[in-house]
Formats: C-alpha cells, structure tokens, sequence
C-alpha cells in the first residue's frame, strides 16, 4: 500500500488574510462559522514529542529517530500561548485541553497551566482546563498540576494486559505506571477522571470487558474511542474499527446499561450508565456516528497554527503575528475572520462517501502534531 506521509513540521500555513489582521471593529463575545458552530473549546498542543509510539498514532516506523520533530525555538512560549488563549477566550472559548504529544514531556507545563487557570469568561466564570495524558508521567506531576490549577485529567489507557499495552505503546511502558498515574491523579482531587481507550478491532477488542469491568463503581469514566483515520501514517482501515454500538452491546450483555443525557451539545461522547448504578461509560464515535454538526473545537499547534478540524491539512499562522506587532485588535480580527470562515466537517463527509475519504483530502496532519 503506498502512505503519503507529510513531514508534520513543514505542514502548509495558511497565512491570515491582511484585510483580517487589524480590522477596525473586531467583535469580541461568541462567534459562529459558517454552520452556525459557536467557537468554544480551543485544545493547544504543547509538544510535538512523545515518549510512547502507539500504533495508531505515532507508528515507530515513521516516528523514528531521524523524524524532524520540532525545534524548541518554532515553539509556543507560554507568554504566547497565554496571550493567544485570553484572545480566544474573549471570543466564547469556555473549555481549554492541554494536549501533545504528550502534554506532561513540555518543561514546567505547570508554569502554563498556572497562567491559563488565571483567565475566566468574559461574565467571570473560570474556566475548564484540562489535560490528555498517556499518564506515564502523571504519578511525578499530579500534585503540581493541581497546585497549579488544573480542573481534570483525561488519561488513555489502550489495554490491561501488559504484554498487549507494552506492544500497542511499543514503548516498553507499564500498564501499572498508568494505573498509578490515575491513582495520584485521584488522589488530588483531579476530577472527573476519564480515561480513554482507543479500540482497534482484532488488536485490543478483548480488552473492552475487562477494562469496563476494573473501572466499574471507580468513579472514573471510561471511554472508548472509535479508531479513526487521522494523520496519514498510521496505515487506518475500515475493517479495524469496531463500531461504538458493538462497544456497547458487549458491556449491556455483562452489565445491563441505560442512555444517558448529554451534558451539552458539543460533547464528544454519548454517555451510557451502569444499570446498578455503578457509573458511566461514554463511546466516541467520530467513525461511525460524525459529531461535525456541533463542533466547537479549534486546535492550536506546537507551532502556534490554528486548525479549525482535526482532519485539516493546513493551519492559519498566529504565531507569526504573535511575534509580529500585532495588537490584540488584530488578533482578534483574525480569529473572528477565520472562526467565521470555517466550514469544516470532515467525518460528516467522510461518513457520506462509504468510508473513503472526502474529495479535496490533500495530506492530513497527524493526530501527536495537533493533539487528539
Ligand atoms: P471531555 O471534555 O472530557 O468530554 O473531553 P473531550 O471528549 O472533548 O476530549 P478528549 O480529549 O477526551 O477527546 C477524546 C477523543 O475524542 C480524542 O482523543 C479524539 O480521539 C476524539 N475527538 C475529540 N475531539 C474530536 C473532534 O473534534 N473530532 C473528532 N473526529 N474526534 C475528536
Ligand atoms: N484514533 C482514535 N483516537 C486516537 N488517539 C490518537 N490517535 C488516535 C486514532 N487514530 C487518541 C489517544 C488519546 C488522544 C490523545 O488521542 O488515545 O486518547
Ligand atoms: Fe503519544 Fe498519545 Fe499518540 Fe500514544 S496516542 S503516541 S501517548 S500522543
Ligand atoms: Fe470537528 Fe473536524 Fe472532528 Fe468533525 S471531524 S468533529 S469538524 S474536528
């Protein structure tokens, strides 16, 4: 099978319009895009590194030692990424996701988390700041997480079986380094705790049972992630998702389960309980069930370039008016210039051609560039 692989670091910018930056009177407060989708969750990727090579993300082939991640000059400082997420902010962004990579490997991520827990909506309310990690590193940090700020944790946990977890990491990682990762993470008080398990049918299927069953009356919610064709490295075939409704079906005929509310509009997952009452479950299907309608999500790279869809080929330059002279009036203009702009859907178009991906598919970014 031929890959087209793109090097993620020389992904295409996408300059921001010249009439955008500096438009006179930039609303500020909630803006929609072309589909009506208010802009409300911004996830920032802090790195591009990771000390795990999941199969599904990261392959080892392709991520190997002579993979150009990059430079720590073209990263974000955390007075950028601050000035950026408070622009964002006052444009209806709610909810901020620290994601990587892995989030925990960027030096004193606290020292960021500190600075972004300051900020608050606009009618003063703080807000929900959060974190995916792999979890390897959450033992060592949870404690100044916390101290620093940080709401919740959201940790990914592929399997309970060791042999199979150290092959899907192939990373030679514990499945015991995670599970005390999340213990500490409990400990503080980082809540809810998610954790979340990527599933790939014919690789890690028998490990729904058991996961649902160690989670079970924890607290924690687990979530199981339909395996999706993000990036273009990692090989994705239709035949190795399992669907979420398979996902389910499996859980009710050990655990009988019942439909749950969403919280809101925009939330990922649907969410089942436990008959018996000991918790819930929530699936994530972005294969076979497309949550474009309501997306609410923008990406900020490493590098400091605006995605408006996890499948994008391009992201809009904001780093280079970070470090330009552009005043937050400027900024402003541009996010509401590119926010209003976005027409992104990309699983819903998927969906409705058989699988296959949508004309105009030119070169995807991969999911540890943008975060998950
Ligand atoms: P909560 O706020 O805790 O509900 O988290 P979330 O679901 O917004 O974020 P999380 O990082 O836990 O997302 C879980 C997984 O859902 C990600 O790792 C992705 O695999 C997938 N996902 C999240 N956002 C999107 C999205 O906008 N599009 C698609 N296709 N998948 C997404
Ligand atoms: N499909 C679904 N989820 C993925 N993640 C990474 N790659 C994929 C993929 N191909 C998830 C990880 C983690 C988050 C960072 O993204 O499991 O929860
Ligand atoms: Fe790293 Fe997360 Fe990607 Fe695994 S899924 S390689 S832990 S960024
Ligand atoms: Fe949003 Fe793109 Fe995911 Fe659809 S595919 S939900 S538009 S990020």
């Amino acid at each position: 099978m031929s890959r087209r692989i793109i090097p993620v670091a020389d992904a295409n910018a996408l300059t921001v319009p010249r009439s955008a930056a500096g438009a006179a009177s930039a609303p500020r407060g909630v803006l929609l895009d072309t589909l009506a989708r208010p802009l409300r969750d911004l996830r920032i990727s802090v790195t591009d590194r990771c000390n795990f090579r999941c199969v599904y993300c990261m392959p080892r082939e392709v991520f190997d030692k002579d993979h150009p991640f990059l430079p720590h000059s073209a990263l974000l400082t955390f007075e950028e990424i601050e000035r950026l997420a408070k622009r964002f902010v006052a444009h209806g962004v709610e909810k901020i996701r620290l994601t990587g990579g892995e989030p925990l490997l960027r030096k004193n991520v606290e020292h960021l988390v500190e600075r972004l827990a300051t900020l608050t909506t606009p009618d003063g309310r703080p807000l929900d700041l959060t974190l995916t990690t792999n979890g390897s590193l959450l033992a060592r940090k949870a404690r100044s997480l916390k101290d620093a700020g940080l709401t919740r944790v959201t940790v990914s946990l592929d399997a309970l079986d060791d042999a199979l977890f150290r092959r899907m990491n192939d990373a030679d990682f514990a499945v015991a380094d995670v599970l005390e990762g999340i213990a500490a993470a409990e400990a503080v008080g980082l809540a809810p705790l998610k954790v979340n398990m990527v599933v790939k049918r014919g690789t890690n299927d028998a490990e729904i049972l058991p996961l649902a069953r160690h989670f079970r009356g924890s607290g924690i919610v687990l979530r199981f992630i339909e395996y999706m064709d993000v990036g273009t490295s990692n090989g994705w075939n239709m035949t190795e998702v399992l669907p979420s409704a398979d996902v389910v079906s499996r859980i009710h005929a050990e655990f009988p389960l019942v439909p749950l509310e969403a919280h809101s509009a925009a939330e990922t997952a649907q969410r089942w309980a436990y008959a018996d009452g000991a918790g819930e479950i929530g699936v994530i299907s972005s294969v076979t069930r497309a949550f474009c309608g309501t997306c609410t999500r923008a990406r900020l790279s490493t590098e400091g370039k605006l995605y408006l869809c996890l499948f994008a080929s391009a992201g809009y330059d904001l780093r280079a008016l970070v470090r330009g002279d552009a005043t937050d009036d400027d900024i402003d203009g541009a996010i509401t210039h590119i926010w209003q702009g976005r027409a992104d859907r990309y699983s819903q178009l998927r969906g409705s051609s058989a699988g296959q991906p949508p004309s105009g598919d030119g070169g995807r970014i991969e999911m540890s560039y943008i975060g998950g």
